[in-house]
């Protein structure tokens, strides 16, 4: 296996961000919402990272790269967003792999490192993970890291120019599980 190194994506990272969503984006279209040409230059991921750091200090979301020891690329990203507080403490988990490193176990280190930071770092209550129902791979990587079927949602999230049906997925951080109260 490729040596993975997980870090938290910053905007030094716009280069290899820009490469990997151009190089993959046949592979990760059917997946994804629409967007426009210019949304992966190097420029509007310079400026989305930004963007990123400033929502990571206002403790809305956080995102990670996985890549290899020297940072040449990405091999898959990972996201914690829509970080509510409160009564709630959930977020949404988002995720792809690069088409050549799929399968490979590789996604699933990067997905654990994630729930591990929001779990143990953030002290969130729970992680919420939805895929398309012909999404077969993603609803294997969410299985095998225990995440349980919560619900169906019609018509749930623009995907590729279509509104698609998503199923609704999360996992409980396993600390909160048993204490009372
Ligand atoms: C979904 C996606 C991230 C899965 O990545 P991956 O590289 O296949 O994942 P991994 O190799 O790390 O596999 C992790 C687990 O997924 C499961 N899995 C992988 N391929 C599978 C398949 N074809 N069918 C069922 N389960 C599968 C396995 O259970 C594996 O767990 P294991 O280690 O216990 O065997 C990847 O296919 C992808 O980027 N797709 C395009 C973007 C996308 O769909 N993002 C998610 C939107 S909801």
């Amino acid at each position: 296996m490729t040596e993975l190194r997980i870090i938290r994506s910053n905007p030094e990272h716009a280069v290899i961000m820009s490469e990997y969503f151009m190089c993959n984006e046949t592979h990760l279209a059917p997946w994804s919402p629409k967007v426009p040409s210019h949304h992966h230059s190097i420029d509007c991921w310079r400026r989305r990272l930004t963007e990123r750091e400033r929502e990571f200090e206002r403790g809305e979301s956080v995102h990670f790269i996985g890549s290899d020891t020297d940072q040449s690329h990405v091999i898959g990203s990972c996201s914690l967003s829509n970080i509510v507080r409160g009564v709630f403490q959930a977020c949404h988990l988002s995720y792809s792999i690069a088409a050549r490193y799929q399968g490979k176990g590789h996604m699933k280190l990067i997905v654990k490192h994630a729930i591990a930071y929001a779990f143990d770092d953030l002290r969130l209550h729970r992680i919420m993970a939805n895929h398309m129902p012909s999404n077969i791979r993603s609803e294997g990587l969410l299985k095998s890291l225990d995440f349980e079927r919560e619900g169906y949602a019609r018509s749930f999230i623009r995907i590729n120019g279509k509104w698609e049906d998503h199923v609704l997925n999360s996992l409980v951080n396993p600390i909160y599980k048993n204490l009372p109260g």
